[in-house]
């Protein structure tokens, strides 16, 4: 009796002991866990610890300890995956279950739920028949993931489609990310677009894979210093190999991306391209090459042909003054020998011959003084101005007796010049300066200088002569174009054609300022002299 009583005792106490621990597991599982269910596989029975029903809501005892009951409470779009895994594990395929689903809460929010469990008794053919789980909730991990997913996709729809929006037609922006070793990792369609090759096709490739050969070598070492944190980012022109072969350009701006952590992580490229735009400066250029090729060309003819004319007149001026002595010297003869005897019409006719014979032999002169203007070589030195203008001045007074002439000579400089050639200038300027004024009961001559600019010169000369039509300021330089008659005032009209002529060598420009009877003014401006100042 005594044995068994104590067999009892211990029975019960190994009993009680048993249902400690038992209960000890149950608090442990709901403590580390976000409660359990214990599932009678073969009745459907499950009981739902008190922990797992709070979390979704309930108070004990308001489900159905039924399996339909958690089951119903299972998001439907998470019901074929849930049902494989228990299906796989009831096989024996998988040695723990494992899903995550999401449940309906009591409020009808569904909260993600990580659901691990195993069966823990069999039948001898290996049909579950007990299965014991723990839940985790992992909503709040979820929600992160789901947050990192969406920030990713909004990123990616950014990059694909941003730039791709705002850039225009034909020159939009491909962009591509590549790692430190410039393997490309993600890139835009604007990219495949421009380089021809898909974003499946890319992503196996160095950019340096899609660089011209010859552009290859000066951004790879760009690159390298830019993954070194020699330079924050750079820009680039330089040509891309399309898929098809074909070669782009495009203008390419790098920069790094770090980490939290600052180390480098990727880098950014944008790519631009600008084949067009290079297409249209090659054009230009090899237009600009045409055209001055051109301009030598023509130029080169038009001295030729200068020299030619130059040439012809020369020799015509030349061979016509023979003749014209012919003419004078038989007109005087014919005066010798016969003028005695010749009528009053007669007399007069032969005075004409001789007169236009005498004007003839003028214009010729003159026109091979013009000539010899233009072939004579330029002698630079520097001109002291002043000196030359009073040997001139007193070359011209011969002409003038008995005339009042007031002169004003301001300070004069020096210039840089050819003195012969200046002093021809000088002495049409002031001889015409003489003529047009010889009306006048005091003519009055001022020379002077304009204020002077950087070694270039400007010299005037001023008269209160008879004047001109403003209208006609240019054309008087022309050769033989005169806007005063002979009678009154003589002279062929080619001495204003020879200060130009003379002017335009030296590199500088004459021009005439005029109105009736109101005097004339001309000037000259020579250019500052090259390799030297004043
Ligand atoms: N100082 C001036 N005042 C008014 N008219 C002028 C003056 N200088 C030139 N002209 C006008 O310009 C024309 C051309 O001048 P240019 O010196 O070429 O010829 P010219 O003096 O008539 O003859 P040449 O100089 O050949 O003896 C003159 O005929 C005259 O009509
Ligand atoms: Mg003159």
């Amino acid at each position: 009796v005594n044995d068994r009583e104590k067999t009892r005792d211990e029975l019960i106490e190994e009993l009680q002991a048993l249902r400690e621990s038992h209960e000890q597991l149950r608090l442990a599982l709901e403590v580390a866990s976000d409660g359990f269910r214990d599932w009678n596989v073969q009745t459907g029975e499950v009981f739902f610890s008190p922990r797992w029903l709070a979390t979704l809501g309930y108070e004990p005892g308001e489900l159905e300890p039924h399996v339909d009951s958690w089951k119903r409470l299972v998001h439907p779009d998470d019901m074929p995956r849930v049902t494989e895994a228990l299906q796989a594990h009831f096989e024996g395929k998988t040695p723990i279950y494992e899903c995550q689903n999401r449940l309906r809460t009591k409020n009808g929010s569904y909260r993600w739920n990580l659901d691990r469990g195993q069966v823990v008794s069999r039948d001898a053919s290996g049909k579950p028949l007990r299965m014991v789980g723990v839940d985790a909730d992992i909503t709040s991990r979820k929600d992160a993931e789901e947050a990192l997913h969406q920030s990713r996709e909004k990123y990616r729809l950014l990059f694909n489609h941003m730039l791709d929006g705002f850039a225009l037609e034909s020159a939009s922006v491909g962009i591509h990310l590549v790692d430190l070793e410039g393997k490309v990792e993600d890139c835009n369609a604007a990219l495949e677009r421009m380089l021809g090759y898909t974003k499946e096709e890319l992503a196996t490739m160095l950019f340096t894979e899609f660089t011209h050969p010859e552009d290859a070598e000066k951004d790879t070492a760009l690159f390298k210093e830019l993954v070194a944190g020699e330079r924050t980012h750079y820009l680039i022109q330089k040509r891309h190999v399309r898929k098809d072969g074909h070669t782009i350009w495009a203008r390419v701006n790098a920069s790094l991306v770090r980490g939290d952590d600052g180390k480098p992580e990727y880098a950014i490229r944008l790519v631009e391209d600008i084949t067009e735009q290079k297409r249209a400066e090659d054009a230009l250029r090899r237009l600009n090459v045409e055209l001055e090729d051109r301009v030598f060309k023509r130029t080169a003819e038009l001295v030729a042909l200068n020299k030619e004319l130059e040439a012809f007149s020369y020799s015509v001026s030349h061979d016509l003054r023979a003749p014209v002595r012919h003419v004078t010297g038989f007109v005087k003869l014919l005066d010798e020998h016969a003028g005695a005897n010749m009528d009053e019409t007669s007399r007069r006719h032969l005075t004409i011959i001789a007169e236009s014979a005498r004007k003839m032999g003028q214009l010729i002169d003159a026109l091979l003084e013009f000539s010899r203007t233009a072939r004579k070589e330029l002698k630079t030195t520097t001109v002291d101005m002043k000196g030359l203008v009073r040997e001139v001045q007193q070359e011209c007074l011969g002409g003038v007796d008995g005339r009042q002439i007031a002169w004003k000579v301001h300070p004069l400089p020096e210039v840089a010049g050819d003195r012969a050639l200046l002093r021809a200038a000088l002495v049409n300027l002031i001889s015409n300066a003489l003529k047009f004024t010889a009306g006048r009961t005091r003519a009055e001559i001022e020379i002077g200088t304009g204020a002077p600019e950087d070694g270039a010169a400007l010299i005037f000369i001023r008269d209160n002569g008879v004047g001109f039509d403003e209208r006609y300021a240019s054309k008087i330089f022309g050769v033989f174009q005169r806007l005063h008659d002979a009678a009154e005032f003589e002279g062929t009209g080619i001495g204003l054609a020879n200060v130009k002529r003379i002017i335009d060598r030296h590199g500088g420009r004459v021009w005439a300022e005029g109105a009736l009877d109101r005097g004339a003014t001309f000037y000259f401006w020579l250019p500052k002299p090259k390799g030297g100042s004043r």
